[in-house]
């Protein structure tokens, strides 16, 4: 798992001493603030928490420059009251932190974990660090590939050190931070999905990208092409490719565990992959119709959960399934009113080009069955209407089963990524009836609009499937409120999560 990374994150060492230039010291609201430091530092450190100047807040961090009695800088960190403490406040502190080395110009950064430990159990160490490690290391995230300075910016941080003088912690950081950079490799492979332009980021470059991707983690993958598409009668997702001039792409990536248990079970991911969605003809206003280059994050938060399950070993197998096109208005776009056959057999009048996704998934979703899995899991940026119903802080989840609901949610809570549950009556599908074919794909109102898109999809599920649903339009970029989260661009939210559903199922 170690250095088997695809972004170069700044690696972690597990060491008895530190030697770098600024150590860290994590403390909860009511510790006593210990440190093994000259009794100076100390006293300064007790000093500005009686002072009040540094009281262990969460995302508080206090900067100590060395003096000529210490040979590192100090900063402390604080996590908050112990009693009410989340892994999403350690989460928050790191990245904070983060920001801190940054504008000290850190090189060499420590944590010391023997005070952490003195202060709270293993397990809840485990989860202050985990978290902790990983909103700093999300904080760290840069997409300036395309920038002409890129690769030139100042010196960065080279190491992070888990410092312990304890011997027996070294297996258990060792591998805790094996994790914690596999899974932010992953979260980045989302990211850097979500974020490619589409002039870059066709379905084409994802298509081969995954292919690289696969060999090197070893899992099968399948490309297909228009052409096979149109044998296998996908007509549906096709016609939304038909005004683009871009080829589009359908990835079915396939992982099987090494050691095949019996009890092991098929989960299959669907994933929303419209590298570029300007409405068709019915064309979008131009107001940041650029943010559209996004409309992949379905498909890139199943891949990065994809490739985490896989590299975290996960006992059961995973089908994977991404399609990729633009929806774009040349003279061969589909048209309002058009009618196409999908996959299944069932048929749809395009009342609204613009609602394209559900046409992607529907044919992905159809294919996806045909691999008989035990659970089938979707993932898409399909209503701008889901910030509207939910605001920014949580994503639509919607399933034909209770018990799935119950475990996508208890995998949500795990990660601190809420999804909550909309409902998808029968009785929704009256707004989608259509005159000409067997629904349609939109109605001509605007109400319930990610509720729509649900009931829309569920059409395309067969007897005895069991499938959710997760419209994650708003939370899929632009969270910078979040301070792990970039300003601008792709989270990268939900791919903890699915990766622990997929693992957990
Ligand atoms: N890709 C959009 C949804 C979207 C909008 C995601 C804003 C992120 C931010 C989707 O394809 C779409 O356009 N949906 C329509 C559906 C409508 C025409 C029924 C929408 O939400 O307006
Ligand atoms: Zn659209
Ligand atoms: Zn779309």
């Amino acid at each position: 798992m170690k250095n088997d990374l695809v972004h170069s994150l700044t690696p972690i060492h597990i060491t008895k001493e530190f030697d770098g230039d600024t150590l860290a010291y994590l403390y909860f609201q009511n510790d006593k603030k210990e440190a093994a430091v000259n009794s100076q530092t100390l006293t300064e450190i007790q000093d500005l928490s009686k002072s009040g100047v540094f009281v262990a807040s969460a995302k508080s961090t206090f900067f100590i420059r060395a003096s000529y009695i210490e040979k590192n800088n100090i900063l402390v960190a604080g996590l908050g009251n112990k009693k009410d403490f989340s892994p999403e406040k350690a989460r928050q502190t790191g990245a904070v932190t983060f920001s801190k080395i940054t504008a000290e110009k850190v090189k060499h950064f420590g944590i010391d974990i023997d005070v952490l430990l003195k202060n709270t159990s293993k397990s809840h160490a485990e989860e202050v660090l985990d978290g902790f490690l990983q909103g700093f290391y999300l904080a760290s995230y840069t997409f300036d590939k395309h920038k002409s300075s890129a690769g030139k910016t100042a010196p960065k941080l080279e190491h992070v050190c888990l410092v312990s003088k304890d011997r027996k912690n070294q297996a258990w950081l060792q591998t805790l931070a094996d994790r914690l950079l596999t899974t932010i490799d992953c979260i980045f492979i989302a990211r850097d999905y979500s974020n490619e332009p589409s002039n870059f980021g066709t379905p084409e470059y994802y298509a081969n990208d995954l292919a690289k991707l696969a060999k090197k983690y070893g899992l099968k993958c399948k490309i297909m092409d228009e052409a096979e598409c149109k044998k296998e009668k996908m007509d549906l997702f096709l016609s939304v490719s038909h005004g683009s001039d871009r080829e589009a792409r359908v990835v079915i990536l396939e992982y099987t565990p090494k050691t095949g248990a019996k009890s092991a079970k098929t989960v299959a991911l669907v994933g929303k992959g419209v590298t570029f969605d300007s409405g068709g003809i019915s064309l979008k206003p131009s107001m940041r119709m650029e943010d559209m280059k996004h409309d992949m994050t379905g498909a890139a938060t199943i891949v990065g959960s994809t490739f985490l399950a896989a590299r975290l070993g996960s006992k059961n197998k995973l089908v994977t399934i991404v399609a990729f096109t633009e929806n774009m208005p040349n003279g061969r776009a589909t048209q309002p009113g058009n009618v196409i056959k999908s996959r299944s057999g069932k048929t749809v009048e395009i009342i609204n080009t613009d609602a394209e996704g559900r046409l992607v998934l529907a044919d992905a979703l159809d294919l996806a069955q045909d691999y008989k899995p035990d659970v089938v899991v979707n993932a898409a940026t399909l209503t701008g209407a889901c910030s509207i119903a939910l605001g920014k802080l949580c994503s639509a989840l919607f399933s034909n089963n209770e018990k799935l609901t119950f475990q996508l949610q208890k995998a949500a809570s795990k990660t601190e990524e809420a999804l909550w549950e909309l409902p998808m009556w029968d009785e929704y599908f009256e707004d989608l009836r259509s005159p000409y074919a067997d629904m349609a794909n939109s109605a001509n109102d605007s109400y319930g609009g990610t509720i729509r898109g649900a009931v829309f999809m569920k059409q395309f599920i067969r007897e005895g499937t069991k499938w959710a649903h997760i419209d994650l339009a708003n939370r899929a970029y632009d969270q910078g409120f979040l301070p792990y989260n970039p300003r601008k661009g792709a989270t990268g939210t939900y791919v903890r999560t699915f990766a622990e559903f997929v693992m957990e199922y």
